[in-house]
Parts: C-alpha cells; structure tokens; sequence
C-alpha cells in the first residue's frame, strides 16, 4: 500500500451548483474551472450521513472528462472515508447498469458521470449526478441538501495520490479505500439473463432474424455488442457505432427521429432489418423502430406492458403500470383490461421510484423515449430493446403486425409531441401564463369538431410519500378523449423549448396517417396558446 496524505483544500462556493432534473450538468469549459468538481463532489459527500467504511459506485458514459473526473471522485471518496470504489473498467457504466451495480454490490450510493442525450467533447456537456442505495437519483431532499452545501463550502478533502489504472480490471487501494475495477457488463448482462429468455432469442436469430442497433458511439457500445452479438448470436454488424468515443464521434447521441435518421431510413428502406433500435449517450433511452414502422415510446410502453408476461422475468404478470402526464394514455388501456392499477406521474424519471420501491408499479415509460421496470431503479434503453426482442420471439410475429394486432385489441391512441426550441423565455413563460389564465373559461367550448371537457394544470400527489408536486403542465381535454398538453422543458441548456404533446384516440380507424389523423388539434393548439404571437413560430422545430 502506497502511504497517501489527505489533502484538505480552501475553496469558495460556486453559485450555480444547484443540480437539475439528473444532476448537475453543465458545459464541459464549466466543469474544468478550479476546484468546480470538486466543491460539487465534497457537498454530496457532506449531504449524506453514515458512509464511512461504505462501498461507492462510480462510472460514466465515457464522454470527454469522464477519466478525469472518476480520478477526482476516486481520491475523495477515498479521503472522505469510503471504503470502496466499485468502478467500471475504463471508467464506463452505463445509467442503469450503475443503479443495477449499486442494488446488487449492497453499495452506499453510485457518483454517475453523464449528460444522458447531449453532446460531449470539449465543449459540450457533461454533468455529475448520485445515486441513492435504491439505485435511484438521489430524492428532492438529498439534492436540496447538496445545494444548500455549496452555497456554503469552503474545503474539500482529497486523497494526494497517483492516478489509479481504470483499464485493469481488479483491485488497487487509494489510502485506506480498496479500488475495484469491474467489468462494466457482467453484473447487468447477468440480470438481462434472468429477465428474459436468451436460449429463445438465440433461436430467433439464429433462424435469420436481422437486426440493427445504433450505440451511437456513445455508453451502451459494451452492452450491446456482448449482449446482442455475444450471448444471443445476433450476426457480426448488428451494432454499429459499437464505441463509446469521448465525443459520440462528433454526433448527438439522442435515438430520435432527427439524430438517429440513419436507424429510421433503415427500417423504411427495401432491404430494411427485422429491427431498428438505438439508445443515448448514457444508455437509458430507447427507440424502437420495426421494419416500416416506427413505435411511439408511447405506444412502445403499452406493447411492452401488454406483452410482458411472455418474458420469464414478468411471467408472474405486473403490478401497475405508471406513465408521466404527457405520454399518451395507451398504456392505461392496457392497465384496464387487464384490470392494473395506472399511475400518471409528472415528467422525470424519479416520481416513479416511489411506485417501484413501493411494489406498487412494475412496468414505467415515458414519452420522451424512456422505458423501464422494477429491475433498476433507472430507464433502462437496452432492456427495452431485450424485452421487444424477447417478444418477437415468442409472438413469432413481426413489429407491424403486433402492432397492428395491439391496436385492433386496445384502440389507437394518435400522438405526436412538438418541440418549439429555443425561444425567448419571455415569450415562453407568457404563453404559459396565458393558458393557465384561460384554464377557468375553456371547458365547455367548442373548436370545429371538438369540445373542451375539462381544463388544468397538472399536479401530483405521489401515493407513497404524500408528497405534492403542482404546475407539472397545462393539460386540454376534450371530449372525445383527444388531448392537448403544454409543458417547458426542464432539461434544456439555451433559452426555453415549449412542448406541445397533442394526442387523439381511435377506436375503429388504425391506419391513418399521424400528421393527417392529429390536423385540427395540431392546429388548435397552436391558436389556444398563441405560438406565434409569444414566441414568433410558426413551425416546431422538432416533431417526434
Ligand atoms: C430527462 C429525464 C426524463 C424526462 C426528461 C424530460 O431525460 O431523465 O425522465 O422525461 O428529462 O425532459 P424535458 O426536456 O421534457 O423536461
Ligand atoms: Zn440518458
């Protein structure tokens, strides 16, 4: 054991430490000021209680900083009084293969290093966010208590040391801290083998199934080529962008239909694969694309609900389904026949832990490509992708025609989300202030066809901690079940991006075109909230 001294540095407090949605995130240029991490990791440790002798996860997405960062975390961990770092070799660990790592290692809580879905490299994104023992992002309080600890810190304490090899899998001490380096994937593929049945995918495969599964150079590179062209046999190619790059090789890592237009022309093309899929920079997104038809996340959490029981890890069938407020309500179709408690949450990850924890939900998702269940205690994008694949080998059928099949049992809920990015925030917080000033006077009027049943802005009371969250969103119901939905991002970096999540239920007509079957409530949400005259568009920026 090498002798290390702990270090005790004065630092003043940064004022824009305060973490987000998943953790603090902000441009890289940012991070790289002195003693930025540092303050940040020294106010979580200082925020939680009882760690001492404690095992610590820490891993990222291997974008640009990531090394650094591990190294840092490391020798405070170490000079704070952990007493061991489990590590991803290389520094890398996907999202939901660190909360897995955390839930099955008993560790304390995980350091994850990621800006899920933006773009890395020098200049762009990186972000710092922890994990509690459930494998989940640390609750409200726990970030509030991080902030506060900024706002007043004046030393960090680090361990002065050599850096530790990250690429040799094994054990190293930093003080009195032992360092694991664990492969990144034996834990999670090991759970992925519990959930679903690999000797029947393998089958599928083997009988020609073709697939493609864009990493997009980003985390789940690892995961994706041992799982899929490892264990199940999937042909050599099937993933491609197989390695994570510290800059997602120039490119933005989120699986929409604008970043991962390579995946969508694929499966619309002629010699399209049986599969398309991707995942984002951190590995918990998912899109799910069949040959000739792209999945709605939405419409992908009801099949996968509705379907699960095929899979050995959900035979014993589900115990709720939980969805946030802007995704579509197919999945609650699915709930009512089968007699399954729904649950509408507000927008993020996190208001499903509770529910999970609780027993009370099985299955979660979220319109904004998130899909996942009570395995971990984040989304989870490639599990998503074993599940679908896990069907298709059991249903023998193709994606069109379980769709088709699912909409012809459950309806058809049309859906569509539109993005107005980067507009003034001004112009943004009016148009939300005008809406909520018309919440009293819209129901009962009537647009064309279409009559307002009810009018609100969405708030939660979660079931489990009675805790409450209002303001969540702007919801127009009308009468026949079709839905208008007005929300602000919470996770943008420049400006305020409006979205407007405008959804119509179906019964009898399946195969409409989306564009043409949402028309009129494309057009009314643009008149009830006045897009043009608050922000000066006339267009979204991004349809998915
Ligand atoms: C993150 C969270 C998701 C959430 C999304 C919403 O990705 O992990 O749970 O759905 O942000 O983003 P938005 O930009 O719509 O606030
Ligand atoms: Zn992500």
């Amino acid at each position: 054991m090498t002798a290390a001294t702990i270090t005790t540095v004065a630092t003043t407090p940064f004022a824009d430490q305060k973490p987000g949605t998943s953790g603090l995130r902000k441009k890289v240029p940012h991070f790289r000021q002195p003693h930025y991490v540092e303050n940040f990791v020294q106010s979580i440790f200082d925020a939680l209680d009882g760690f001492a002798g404690a095992d610590l996860v820490i891993g990222g997405d291997g974008r640009f900083f990531n090394r650094e960062t591990i190294q840092t975390a490391m020798k405070m961990a170490a000079a704070n009084g952990f007493g061991r770092a489990i590590v991803g070799r290389g520094g890398i660990l996907s999202t939901p293969a660190a909360s897995n790592l955390i839930r099955v290692r008993g560790a304390f809580g995980g350091i994850i290093l990621s800006a899920s879905h933006n773009p890395g490299g020098p200049d762009g994104d990186f972000g710092i966010k922890y994990n509690a023992s459930n494998g989940g992002p640390a609750p409200e309080k726990t970030t509030d208590a991080i902030f506060a600890r900024t706002k007043s810190i004046s030393d960090y304490r680090i361990l002065d040391a050599p850096d530790v090899d990250l690429d040799a899998v094994g054990e190293t001490r930093l003080g009195d801290m032992v360092v694991e380096v664990v492969d990144p994937v034996a834990e999670y593929q090991a759970l992925m083998e519990k959930l679903f049945d690999f000797p029947r995918i393998r089958v599928l495969f083997a009988g020609g199934f073709r697939m493609t599964f864009d990493a997009m150079s980003a985390v789940t590179g690892p995961y994706a080529t041992a799982i899929l062209e490892g264990a199940l046999g999937a042909a050599p190619g099937t993933v491609i962008n197989g390695t994570p790059l510290p800059d997602f090789g120039g490119h933005h890592p989120d699986p929409n239909l604008v970043h991962a237009k390579f995946i969508y022309d694929l499966a619309m093309g002629p010699d399209a694969p049986d599969l398309c899929a991707a995942s984002d920079g951190d590995g918990d997104r998912n899109l799910i694309i069949g040959r000739g038809i792209f999945v709605t996340p939405s419409d992908s959490l009801a099949a996968l609900a509705a379907n699960a029981h095929l899979a050995p890890g959900y035979a014993a069938g589900l115990k709720g389904i939980a969805r946030s407020m802007p995704t579509s309500a197919a999945a609650d179709r699915v709930a009512e026949a089968k007699g399954l408690k729904a649950y509408e949450t507000p927008t993020g990850w996190k208001f499903f832990g509770n529910l999970l924890d609780a027993g009370l939900a099985t299955i979660c998702g979220e319109e904004s490509a998130g899909t996942g269940s009570d395995h971990v205690r984040e989304k989870d994008g490639l599990w998503a992708v074993l599940l679908w694949l896990d069907i298709l080998s059991a249903r023998k059928q193709s994606v069109l025609d379980i769709m088709r099949d699912h909409w012809r049992t459950y309806g058809r809920n049309y859906y569509a989300r539109h993005d107005y990015e980067e507009v003034a925030a001004e112009g943004a917080n009016a148009l939300m202030a005008g809406l909520r000033g018309q919440l009293s006077t819209l129901p009962g009027r009537s647009f064309g066809a279409l009559t307002v049943k009810s009018a609100d802005d969405f708030s939660y009371h979660d079931p489990v901690d009675g805790s409450d969250s209002a303001h969540q969103g702007v919801r127009v119901l009308f009468e026949d079940g079709s839905r208008i939905v007005y929300r602000l991002s919470g996770t943008g970096t420049a400006g305020a991006t409006l979205r407007v999540y405008i959804e119509r239920y179906e019964g009898d007509r399946l195969d409409l075109e989306t564009g043409e079957a949402l028309k009129d409530l494309i057009a009314l949400s643009r008149e009830l909230a006045g897009i043009e005259r608050h922000t000066g568009r006339t267009e979204p920026s991004v349809i998915t």
